[in-house]
Formats: structure tokens, sequence, C-alpha cells
């Protein structure tokens, strides 16, 4: 999407009209407000449109912030936060905005409860479609954690937060409903919400102005082609925001500045739920610094699918939030794809016990393991041809057995596993149970039980391998691998009947399956002529792992 900018003289205006009646509205196709421009319908069309499918492909991105290691993280920066500041009388309570897959928030909840047992929480997790929402209540991965209190479901609009109707519990939360500890997260979140924008240019302020070319309503975003910057002179400055607005003026150069209107609110929604301490965490793509915000020819609208999402101000969330006498942690270091920070904002009863103590925790733990570095090495996590088991269980151990990671490493797990000692092959069971407990489907196209299956059945674990293929053949009736799989696994147990109506299944579902094929065979021979098992020669290692078809 090409961005132009006009420059900025009052005829930016269109002639007979007054800025005021632009800022009302007008007629499509007239230069707005961005926070009041038709983007924001098409953005909330989007991610209605596609409440259950969206997440199983890759039209937005969220490997990022759906994943072990991330969840790992905030776990350690919500304890420590919890630890900082005053109990109150509550429970604490997480509410997560734009949950969407509710991958993040499975894996956030089961990590808290690994590393704070004691911690009685609920976590809400929250997002403007009710579609989606209602997906999470039906979600079975998520119903155990439901029976146990710790996580609940709710509609919330950014655009209108309101009273937090809890799906599964019936509560309600509203302004100072709650007396404990609140954290806010928000990932992905605030880069969709409203904007508005600014510019400086020579020292002055202006309102950046939004035209959008005339399209049909479905029309993708990348079609939106050429938005249209315009400045007005005279900009309406929220009191909260004239402080910031003004240190830009005086100190950018000539640039364009976004201002985060949907994440304040956000913000703000989240210490007015409690008369307790909060602490909202975020993350996006994002500018942090002064530095970062200079030269900026015009606000840069990145289109996913039919939506799009802007850069986040994180420089002037901290100084907005510093300026109210809350605490803003940002990273120390540079992020590569995800900026995480920290706002937090004392209770009744106060806040931090020691603000710099936290903040140097917070910036510890981002620089250690944060989803930033994660995301930028875990390529060097994928094994490779000549990986050993060792380096494979490290990259598993790091990346808090992320499940992704073990289907780029399965290939070549599957050559080392039947060699692999006894002595290990408990370690390597204890990670694969990790990781299928880590697992969260979102529609992605991936037999995640075929794979624990293909592994337990190479280390000859084929017990355990039935009962990953039993889910796998029931979820995935016309799967010719999953079948065959089962075959191996069965003849692993002696059970050479079933083993074979598996392996002619296989073969029924794909005629052209050449290790079915010898399966059958040797499973032919072996009913004919039943021999004492212990002398049975195992298959070849390329008929356990189902691969070189
Ligand atoms: C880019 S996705 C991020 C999803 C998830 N947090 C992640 O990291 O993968 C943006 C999410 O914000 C939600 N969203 C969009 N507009 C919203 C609004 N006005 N209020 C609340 N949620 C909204 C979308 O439905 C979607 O779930």
């Amino acid at each position: 999407m090409t961005v132009t900018m006009t420059t900025p003289t009052p005829a930016a205006a269109p002639a007979g009209k007054s800025i005021a009646s632009l800022l009302g509205g007008g007629s499509p196709g007239s230069a707005r407000r961005l926070a009041d421009s038709g983007l924001w319908d098409r953005q909330r069309q989007f991610y209605q449109q596609q409440a259950q499918t969206l997440w199983g492909t890759a039209m937005v991105p969220h490997g990022i912030t759906g994943n072990p290691r991330i969840a790992a993280t905030y776990a350690r920066l919500v304890v420590e936060f919890l630890r900082s500041v005053p109990a109150g009388s509550g429970r604490p309570h997480l509410v997560e905005f734009g949950a969407g897959s509710g991958r993040f928030a499975f894996l956030l909840v089961r990590a808290l409860r690994a590393l704070a047992p004691g911690l009685d929480f609920t976590y809400v997790a929250t997002d403007f479609c009710a579609d989606r929402v209602a997906g999470w209540a039906a979600h079975p991965s998520f119903h155990p954690l439901v029976d146990q209190g710790l996580i609940d479901f709710a509609v919330l609009d950014a655009d209108r937060p309101g009273p937090l109707e809890l799906l599964a519990s019936g509560r309600t939360l509203d302004a100072g409903s709650l007396d404990g500890p609140v954290v806010g997260i928000a990932n992905y979140v605030f880069d969709t919400l409203r904007h508005d924008s600014y510019a400086v240019c020579g020292g002055e302020l202006h309102e950046c102005r939004v035209t959008l070319p005339d399209l049909p309503p479905g029309a993708p975003a990348s079609a939106l082609g050429e938005l249209t910057w315009d400045l007005a002179d005279g900009p309406v400055v929220p009191p909260e925001l004239s402080g910031v607005l003004q240190f830009y003026a005086d100190t950018l150069d000539d640039t364009a500045v976004l201002v985060p209107t949907g994440g304040l609110r956000c913000l703000d929604f989240v210490s007015e739920l409690t008369t307790g301490a909060t602490c909202m965490l975020v993350a996006d793509k994002g500018h942090c610094r002064p530095v970062e915000l200079c030269s900026q020819p015009a606000p840069s609208v990145v289109p996913h699918g039919n939506g799009f999402s802007l850069m986040v101000n994180f420089d002037l969330l901290a100084r907005v939030v510093r300026e109210r006498g809350g605490v803003a942690v940002l990273p120390r270091e540079p992020a590569r794809s995800l900026v995480v920070a920290a706002f937090v904002r004392a209770g009744r009863d106060g806040g931090l016990d020691d603000p710099e103590r936290f903040t140097a925790w917070v910036q510890d733990q981002l620089v250690d393991t944060g989803p930033d570095n994660y995301f930028t090495v875990r390529s060097l996590l994928g094994g490779g041809a000549a990986a050993d088991l060792d380096t494979m269980l490290a990259g598993l151990r790091l990346s808090r057995f992320e499940p992704g990671l073990l289907i780029e490493l399965l290939p070549r797990l599957l050559d080392v596993l039947p060699t692999t000692p006894d002595a290990t092959r408990g370690e390597v069971e204890r990670s694969l149970l990790q990781l299928w407990d880590n697992w969260f489907p979102i529609g992605e196209p991936i037999d995640m039980a075929l794979c624990l299956g293909l592994a337990f059945s190479a280390m000859d674990r084929f017990a355990r391998a039935v009962d990953f293929l039993e889910l796998s053949v029931k979820e995935h009736p016309d799967s010719a691998p999953a079948a065959f799989a089962m075959g191996v696994a069965r003849r692993g147990l002696r059970d050479l009947r079933a083993a074979r109506e598996w392996a002619q299944r296989a073969v029924t579902l794909e005629p052209g399956f050449g290790q079915a094929r010898v399966l059958r065979a040797v499973l032919d021979e072996e009913l004919d002529t039943p021999l004492d098992s212990s002398l049975v020669t195992p298959l070849d290692t390329p008929l356990v792992t189902g691969r070189g078809r």
C-alpha cells in the first residue's frame, strides 16, 4: 500500500468546507480524522467475518504471540508483578484483549498454574467478535481450565469497552468491580485498534487526515492502493495528549506520528476495573524511542488479508502512563519483530514496592528469553539434517515444548529415535507428552497426534503410539499415513490381524502407497506362518516413519 502526503497548507481542506465539517464525517472519499475513517469498518468486518477459520491460515501472523515460550515469559512477568504490589482482598484477574485463536490464553493459564501452583486467579479471554468468544467456550482444550475456575470468556469491544459478562461463571465485571490486582494483556491488538495521526512540520503540529479510494465493500486491503494523507491546521488535541504532542512538535523532525487511541482506551479500561494495582502487558511491532518516530513520511498501514495493522507508538504510551504517575517499562534492547512493554498503575493501596527493581527485572526477562529473541533465533532450533538427539531435546526445552518445533524436528527425530539408548527414552517420552499437553488446535492442517504416534513407534513404545494414533485416525479417517502408522504400531504390539486391516486401509485410501503395500505383504506372511515374536525381525525404520513414499 503506497501512501502519499500532501503539503501542509490550509488548502488541504476542500474549498468551501471548514475543518470542523470534515471532522464530522462527510461523503466517502473525503479526508477524515484517521480514527473516524472507514478503514476501521473494514478492519472490523475482516475480523468479524473469519471468526473461526482465520487462524488456520497464514493471513494474520500469530506464531510469535502464540507459543509456550512467550507464555512462559509472561507468566514470570505476571508473578513478579503480583509479588510486587499490594494483594488487595480479591483474587487477581487477567484480562486479555483481542485474544484471537485463544492459543496464548490456553498456554499462559497453564504456564501460570505450573509456575505458581498456589495462585488463585481468573483469566478472562475477550474479543469483540462474539462468534470467536463462543468458539473458545466450546473448545475442548479449555474445558478442564473452565472446570477449575481458571479461565472465563467475554465479549469486549475496545471501541466501546463495557461490562464484561463472563460466559462460564455468569459474573459481570464492571468499573470498580474488583479489589485485587488486574493484569491486562494485548498481543498484536493495539496495532489493530483505532489510531489518530498527527504530523510535525517545521516544529508545528498538524492533524493528519486520510482519504480512502472509493472501493466496493469486499475489496481486499491491498486494493486500497493509495491512501492520501492531508494535513490540517489547528489540530484537535485531547488534553491528556497535549503534553506529549507538544514534546513531539518541539523535538521531532518533519514526520507523521501515530496515537494509539484504542490502546489508550484499553489501558483506562483495565485500571477502571479495579481499585487495585494494574499492569498492562502489550506486545506489538512499534516504535519505542523518539528517534524511531523521526522522518516517517506518512503512517505506515500494512495489509493482512482484508485487514491491516499500524506501528504502535510505545514511546507515547510510556509518556502518557508516566505523566499519570505510572511506571512504563520498555525493552532495554531494540526489538526486531515484537516489542513487549509493561505499563503499571498504582491502586488505592499503592503500586510497585520497588519500581526500579521491577523495571530491571522485566527488562532482564525480555533480554534473556523474551519473545522477540526467541522468534529471531528459533530457526536455529530446527535441528538440521545432522542434529543429534541432545541438541534437539535442548531446543525443545528452550522452546518450552512448542508443538510447532516438534513438527520441524520430526524427520530427524525419527531417524535417531530407533537407536536411542533406553536411558534417554524416558526423557524423550516426557518431552513428547509435554508437547502434546501444549497442543491447542486452531484449525491448522496439522495432525499432531500422528506426529506423536510416529515418535513413540520409533522408540518401540507401541502402546503409547496406539493411544495417539487412535486419536489421529478418529480425527482423520481418510488419512493413509495415519492408517499406515496404526498398522505399524499394531504390528509392534503383535496384534497382527488388526495391523493387517490398517495396512489394507492405508492401501485402499492411497493405492500407490508403496510402504503400506510392503507392510501388508509382511503381515500376510506373518499371519500365514506365526513365529515366536522374539524372532520377528522389526520392520526397517522407513516403514516405521511412513516417510519416503
Ligand atoms: C492481529 S489479531 C491478534 C490476535 C491474538 N492476540 C494474537 O496475538 O494472535 C487482532 C485481534 O483483535 C481483535 N479485535 C479487532 N478489533 C477489535 C476491537 N475493536 N475490540 C476488541 N478486539 C478487537 C480481533 O478479533 C483479533 O482477535
